[in-house]
């Protein structure tokens, strides 16, 4: 193995990072190697996002380091930043494709904005990006004709138009019927091995996430509370993992929002 395979293409050691004086990231380290389909499980409003904002530089953590390929992130001057953030490709649940533009030009928009490849290479490239994700022939559709399915796929081709290196999915099969969700979490393991890429996944599809990661990382009071392999999660006797692979109402993540004792409430005056 060389220096570069050994070398993690995200590396978190011991971030912080809080909206005000919340902290919402306390003290956070994870690994992901290249190649590696890792999904990333917790409950609402646990940090999910925020780590994938952390990840692209779009907030600074109050202290911890936070690698991308290499390269430190946070202390990233704006130019160097942006350089990065072309090589990271975004899908998110309402990364919604422009309504006012069809299948073809959503999915040659990255192209035109980012490269000054010429007409004929953007409609090859187009097309091949389409045909990757089973839609080639749909390219003239406006984005009102095709199914929720559909409209993902190709939010997904525009994704990995630029050949990221990591790809950063938020949510990608909420909203989708089963049949979908299945097509979707096949795609993104495919792309990923054809494409050479490495992804993150925050889902909570526990069943298609299974099926597709190699690795599940449970998010937990800021933190790594765990980092199981799919197997591990089927096993594991964890509560808090139980809850999740379960899907039980109540556990470690309670189901009542915090309150003062009932009786005390109701028989106060
Ligand atoms: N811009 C913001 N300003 C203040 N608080 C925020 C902001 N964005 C998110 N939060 C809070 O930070 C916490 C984590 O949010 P988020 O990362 O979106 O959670 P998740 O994606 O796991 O559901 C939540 O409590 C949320 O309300
Ligand atoms: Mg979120």
């Amino acid at each position: 193995m060389s220096a570069s395979e050994a070398t993690p293409l995200i590396d978190m050691k011991n971030v912080r990072f809080g909206y005000g004086e919340r902290l919402i990231i306390d003290g956070l380290s994870l690994t992901v190697r290249k190649g590696e389909i890792v999904a990333l499980m917790g409950g609402s409003g646990s940090g999910k996002t925020t780590l994938l904002g952390l990840l692209g530089g779009r907030i600074q953590p109050i202290s911890g380091e936070i690698h991308v390929a290499g390269q430190n992130v946070p202390t990233l001057a704006r130019k160097e930043l942006y350089t990065l953030r072309r090589r990271i490709g975004m899908l998110f649940q309402f990364g919604a494709l422009f309504t006012d533009l069809n299948v073809f030009d959503n999915v040659a928009f990255p192209y035109r904005e980012q490269t000054d490849l010429p007409e004929p290479v953007i409609r090859d490239l187009v097309l091949m990006k389409l045909e990757a994700v089973g839609l080639r022939g749909a390219h003239p559709l406006m984005p009102s004709e095709l199914s929720g399915g559909m409209a993902r796929r190709v939010a997904l081709a525009r994704a990995v138009a630029l050949d990221p290196m990591l790809m950063l999915y938020d949510e990608p099969f909420t909203g989708l019927d089963p049949i979908s969700v299945g097509i979707v979490g096949r795609l993104i393991k495919r792309l990923n091995s054809a494409m050479g890429m490495t992804s993150l996944i925050v889902t909570h599809d526990l069943t298609e996430t299974l099926r597709i990661a190699d690795r599940v990382v449970m998010l937990a009071s800021g933190r790594i509370h765990s980092d199981l392999s799919p197997e591990g999660m089927h096993s594991s006797t964890d509560p808090f993992v139980r809850q999740f692979a379960d899907g039980l109402p109540d556990g470690p993540v309670p189901f009542h929002h915090p309150a003062r004792p009932y009786a005390e409430e109701l028989f106060a005056r």
